[in-house]
């Protein structure tokens, strides 16, 4: 079953990295999934595909110039043709996504933020009918006061708001420095309202809901790809 996921994860990654036309600029996603959607657009860039891409993550960064892909930064663009990320969770029907779980959400978001196009490819593990299904909701916080943070989210309604370690049992610290707390709320209803309330907390960066900013998704399940619109 685990290659088949594999399978999957690459079928929806070629059908989004196949939109990226000639002199486009280009967000990419960080993950597993993305990953195939980066060996893609090189293989395209091979082919004689002419783009500029900005990475979500230190790791895209370096697995986009691995596979021949040209980099560019905010300095030079303020505005993404397309954006191509994969999602830890979809909501049917609102297309509002739950992301974070690579650890990259706050790149993640300022790149699909400044997408005209923001596109999304998961395996069928990924749709759910409310946020907060199948994976935590990863919230990006300053190291300084985590625990108050910690607890202003738990306010909010996280049953469970702990920092995320790494494999060595030290704190997780992202690209930017700063620790996530992966949170539980249960089975979200009312996603724009929480949204609200943890983007008021001080020593929030960044959470990893992402609503009304998907355009489209890829899904890849047995009988193929599917293409949903919101
Ligand atoms: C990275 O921070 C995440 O938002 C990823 O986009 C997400 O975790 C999906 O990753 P996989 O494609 O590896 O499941």
């Amino acid at each position: 079953a685990g290659s088949e996921i594999e399978i999957y994860k690459r079928m929806a990654a070629r059908r989004a990295a196949d939109l990226v036309e000639d002199g486009m600029t280009v967000g990419l996603g960080t993950g597993s999934t993305a990953k195939y959607m980066i060996e893609r657009l090189g293989e395209r860039v091979a082919e004689g595909l002419r783009i500029e891409a900005i990475p979500t993550s230190i790791d895209s960064a370096e697995k986009a110039v691995k596979a021949g892909i040209k980099l560019t930064d905010f300095s030079k663009h303020r505005v993404l043709d397309i954006a191509i990320d994969g999602a830890d969770e979809v909501q049917r029907g609102t297309l509002h996504l739950v992301k974070g779980l690579g650890g990259a959400l706050l790149r993640e978001k300022i790149v699909a933020q400044s997408a005209k196009r923001f596109v999304v490819i998961v395996d069928n593990r990924k749709p759910v009918d409310h946020l907060g299904e199948r994976a935590p909701i990863p919230v990006e916080v300053v190291f300084f006061g985590w625990e108050c943070t910690a607890e202003r989210l738990m306010e909010c309604g996280a049953v469970v708001a702990k920092p995320r370690m790494d494999s060595h049992g030290h704190h997780y610290i992202t690209d930017n420095g700063n620790l996530i707390l992966d949170c539980v709320f249960g089975l979200i209803d009312d996603a724009e309202k929480l949204q609200q309330r943890i983007g008021s907390i001080v020593g929030v960066v960044e959470h990893g809901m992402f609503l009304n900013m998907t355009n489209e998704v890829f899904v890849a399940m047995d009988h193929g790809v599917e293409r949903w619109e919101r």
